[in-house]
């Protein structure tokens, strides 16, 4: 369920009508609704219930706001973060460090010491030379490093290739058959202490299976770590995809209802819950998860306004305020957010146009070829299921300062993040005398 949906032709995000606000803000702007963002975390947490011990770690990488962390660490999530400066944000919002698990193939030895003096729950190994590493930076410190190693399923996720993870090919995690070996290194090491098993198999999987397929694979070598290891805890990593086609227009806005080829799948925490809790319940152990973009995909979107219309004999664009800095899915991953208009149209005519910013790229575009209602220079849109991998995956390219975000609770919107000046643009910069 998501909290964006016309009242009386108003896009409202909760009480709160983004016309008026784009108007007060500006824009290009991001606005995030804390409900839709509480709703999925008590929805994913409540069909994982049934597990009994359990740990969500938010994958902050999806959207690290501090005002979001505050949000979830407030409803009792853990955080699975990738560097220091993740974890620096954690602390700032409020969050704990003992439930925080720190992945990621590339940990500095700065950063290993950082996260270990703060005390976190676990380090996600990806290669025997970090296992080394770690135990060489908790032995300086006089410390004792909880991990566990990232395995890899060699399980094949459907999904964009730059986000798939599972399969041996990638560059995550160690493989199946490395894995024991890699644990009994560990439990030979001083300054380590065996915790948990990880897997993450990739990013925006529509399909349940493939998860259950990842546990089946991986139920062996967990059972042999907990007799030999005391292993405490098993994270089945993150994935679970959001709808991004779908039409608010459609007048049915409780959910992404969709039509056209992505959405013929659509995962629901319930079914990606009933695939995956029977075999980890038999496991006995604390199980964690890694949402990132299930919990703030669909809670966020992108507000721009249109700036230029302009034709070529074979084409119609449409120039908006936003570039891919700001929004690079579409260039990266060829990913498709729906566009609204802030008013709508009163009739339901529509043309086909390409939908571009004011980058120098022909990557930067937000649609093409789409069929959308007439959109003229002052019309404000919204580019949907913006709340995952939008702000923070966005520069500053063209020297386009970053933008504010604002999130909505109820009838109130917060500018949570000021939109960047010039001045921020150049500051620690020098010329050189
Ligand atoms: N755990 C690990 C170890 C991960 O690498 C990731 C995402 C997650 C959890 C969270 O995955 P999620 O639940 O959000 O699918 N920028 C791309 C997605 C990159 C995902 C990277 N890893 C996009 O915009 O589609």
């Amino acid at each position: 369920m998501h909290s964006f949906r016309y009242t009386d032709g108003s896009l409202m995000c909760e009480g709160v009508d983004l016309e008026s606000l784009a108007a007060e803000v500006g824009t290009p702007a991001y606005v995030y609704s804390s409900e839709t963002i509480r709703n999925n975390y008590r929805r994913l947490d409540a069909a994982l219930a049934p597990l009994g011990d359990r740990m969500i770690c938010y994958a902050m990488k999806a959207n690290s706001n501090l005002s979001v962390l505050n949000l979830l660490a407030k409803e009792g999530a853990g955080f699975d973060i990738v560097s220091g400066g993740e974890l620096f944000r954690v602390l700032k919002a409020g969050g704990r460090a003992d439930r925080c698990t720190f992945a990621g193939v590339g940990k500095t030895a700065a950063e290993i010491d950082y996260a270990l003096r703060q005390g976190i729950y676990s380090f996600n190994i990806e290669s025997e030379e970090e296992l080394e590493r770690i135990n060489e930076v908790a032995g300086k410190a006089g410390l004792v490093a909880p991990i566990a190693v990232r395995v890899n399923p060699d399980v094949d996720a459907p999904t964009h290739k730059y986000i798939s993870t599972g399969k041996s090919k990638n560059k995550f995690g160690i493989g199946l058959d490395r894995a024991a070996e890699v644990y009994a290194r560990a439990a030979s090491l001083p300054n380590l202490r065996i915790r948990g098993l990880q897997t993450h198999i990739g990013s925006q999987i529509l399909k349940a299976p493939p998860f259950a397929e990842a546990v089946r694979k991986l139920t062996p070598l967990v059972l042999e770590l907990k007799a030999k290891h005391g292993l405490e805890f098993f994270s089945v990593g993150g994935g679970v995809g959001i709808v991004y086609r779908g039409a608010l227009a459609s007048g049915d806005v409780a959910w992404w209802t969709g039509s056209g080829e992505e959405t013929a799948e659509r995962i629901t925490p319930e079914e990606y819950a009933s695939e995956v809790i029977g075999p980890l319940k038999e496991l006995g152990l604390r199980i964690l998860f890694e949402p990132g973009r299930f919990i703030v995909g669909n809670a966020g979107v992108l507000l721009t306004t249109v700036l230029y219309r302009k034709e070529t004999p074979t084409k119609k664009f449409v120039v908006v305020d936003a570039g891919m800095n700001d929004l690079i899915r579409p260039a990266l991953y060829e990913g498709h957010h729906e566009i609204e208009p802030l008013r709508q149209p009163e009739n339901t005519a529509t043309e086909k146009v390409d939908v571009v910013g004011p980058v120098c790229e022909s990557g930067d575009f937000f649609a093409q070829d789409r069929e959308v209602p007439p959109l003229a220079p002052g019309d404000r849109i919204a580019l949907m299921s913006a709340g995952a991998y939008g702000f923070v995956m966005s520069s500053t390219y063209n020297a386009r300062p970053l933008l504010p975000e604002v999130l909505v609770e109820g009838t109130k919107s917060t500018v949570v993040r000021a939109r960047q000046t010039w001045e921020d643009l150049i500051r620690g910069e020098v010329v050189p005398s």
